[in-house]
């Protein structure tokens, strides 16, 4: 298995390019699935994940032309050969489950297997069925699949979400697009992305209103046609680079970021004392730290416009050189501080109890192998690794290569010291 070796102790210096997002990506392409002309997707981001999915929506008969290395892609759903969606590729990719929506609301069933648990939780999918239900699906849940059917098609409905849901506020509205009448999503979840995706739907001649705010209202259509849309970019990865730039210390300016989406980590990195001018216009956030000391914080995760889970990781590993005590407390997830016992291995000082995990700032981290179990959680090993002192090997690397494009290129072209070494 590949690894990645740091040697930390470089400041960066110089420009980071942002890539289109993961977590909108994953849905637009679902989004495919709802036409039958072609949807073309320009900054889209090669990751583990989204190459994934392209070969799940190919196995249901969606011709995908998107050639190696390539941020344009091509999906056309005019035929589907299938409307089942495996174990292996639902279990591998929680996203995978979207397609189920889409399905069923354009042939009038789908079998998609349940994605089952993961790493950073039990995450259940209870709410995006109780969603497909309420809009009128028929659904059985049978020897770990869900077999979905709506014959006379879907009927908009009101939808109450109970708590805040990212994946079935989207899954709702995508199904909802070609629903019969009115639908309405109430506490529905105000994640950038969920906006990226109804301007994308409205493209395609859906009647999407209020995504991104807590009522999302979506007047079904008879079919959707085609069009192009740009992935948003990268929150995540902006705000990862940001911290990274934070804590080795230097002058970085990540390129083609989306600035307003990234008003809690801003806020919160300047709060720490970190200079970031950030640049709505331009779509630039400059990060720079030059010897200063960091102020440690305190910070909550909540659902947006608070301060994103995705990035608690790497706030943690912030946190782990900074001044004083930060208690993080992490309110999405029920088992996302497994990045905690491996920043401990670089030296952090970090307790976890419970939801909380307390953060008393070190000097200095020293280098060592670490490993880690998710995506986010990999990433905060890099940030850390990149401020310590001596080597540090990043085992488990596949986890970067789901949600990071070119993760080492961007870093080295700021001076870090980061290469990849292939593994037996
Ligand atoms: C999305 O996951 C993202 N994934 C996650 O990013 C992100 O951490 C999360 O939203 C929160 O921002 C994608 O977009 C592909 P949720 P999602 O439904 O939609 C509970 C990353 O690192 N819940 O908003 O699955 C759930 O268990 C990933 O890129 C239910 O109880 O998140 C969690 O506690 C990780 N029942 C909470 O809601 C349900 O039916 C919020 O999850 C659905 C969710």
């Amino acid at each position: 298995m590949d690894s990645l070796k740091i040697t930390g102790g470089q400041t960066l210096n110089g420009t980071i390019p942002i890539s289109g997002a993961k977590n909108s990506a994953l849905k637009l392409m679902a989004a495919s699935l709802l036409t039958r002309e072609p949807l073309t997707l320009t900054n889209m981001p090669n990751l583990a994940d989204t190459r994934f999915l392209s070969q799940l929506l190919a196995s249901l008969g969606v011709e995908v032309y998107w050639p190696k290395g390539d941020n344009e892609c091509r999906l056309n759903a005019a035929e589907l050969t299938s409307t089942i969606a495996p174990y292996d590729q639902v279990r591998k990719m929680r996203a995978s489950f979207n397609v189920l929506g889409p399905m069923l609301a354009r042939e009038g069933h789908a079998t998609v297997s349940l994605p089952g648990g993961c790493a950073i939780g039990a995450r259940p999918v209870d709410l995006h069925l109780n969603a497909l239900e309420a809009l009128g699906a028929d659904l059985k849940v049978e020897a770990g699949y869900v077999k979905a059917a709506a014959i006379h098609g879907l009927k908009g409905a009101k939808v109450v979400f109970p708590i805040v849901s990212v994946g079935a506020t989207e899954h709702a509205m995508l199904a909802a697009t070609l629903a019969k009448g009115e639908t309405v999503l109430e506490n529905a979840a105000r994640e950038p992305e969920i906006a990226d995706l109804a301007d994308c739907l409205n493209k395609m001649g859906a009647k999407v209103s209020g995504a991104g705010t807590a009522t999302v209202t979506i007047e079904g259509v008879e079919s959707l046609s085609g069009t192009q849309h740009s992935v948003m970019p990268d929150r995540i990865e902006t705000g990862t680079y940001a911290m990274a730039a934070a804590a080795a210390g230097g002058d970085v300016t990540l390129e083609g970021a989306p600035v307003k989406a990234l008003g809690a980590m801003i806020d919160a990195m300047q709060r720490c004392g970190i200079t970031v001018d950030a640049d709505a216009d331009a779509g630039t956030i400059r990060v720079q730290r030059n010897g200063t000391a960091l102020q440690a914080i305190n910070v909550d995760t909540q659902p947006h416009p608070g301060f994103p889970t995705d990035l608690q990781a790497q706030f943690m590993a912030l946190m782990s050189i900074a001044d004083g005590t930060s208690v993080i407390r992490e309110n999405i997830f029920e088992n996302r501080f497994m990045h905690a016992p491996e920043l401990s291995r670089l030296g952090a000082d970090i307790q976890v109890r419970g939801k909380e995990a307390i953060v008393q700032g070190v000097k200095q981290l020293r280098g060592a192998p670490v490993m880690a179990t998710d995506l986010r959680a990999s990433v905060s090993l890099v940030i850390a690794g990149l401020a310590a002192e001596g080597e540090t090997q990043v085992n488990r690397i596949y986890h970067l290569d789901r949600g990071f494009e070119r993760l080492e290129e961007k870093l080295s072209g700021c001076g870090a010291v980061i290469e990849r070494v292939d593994g037996e």
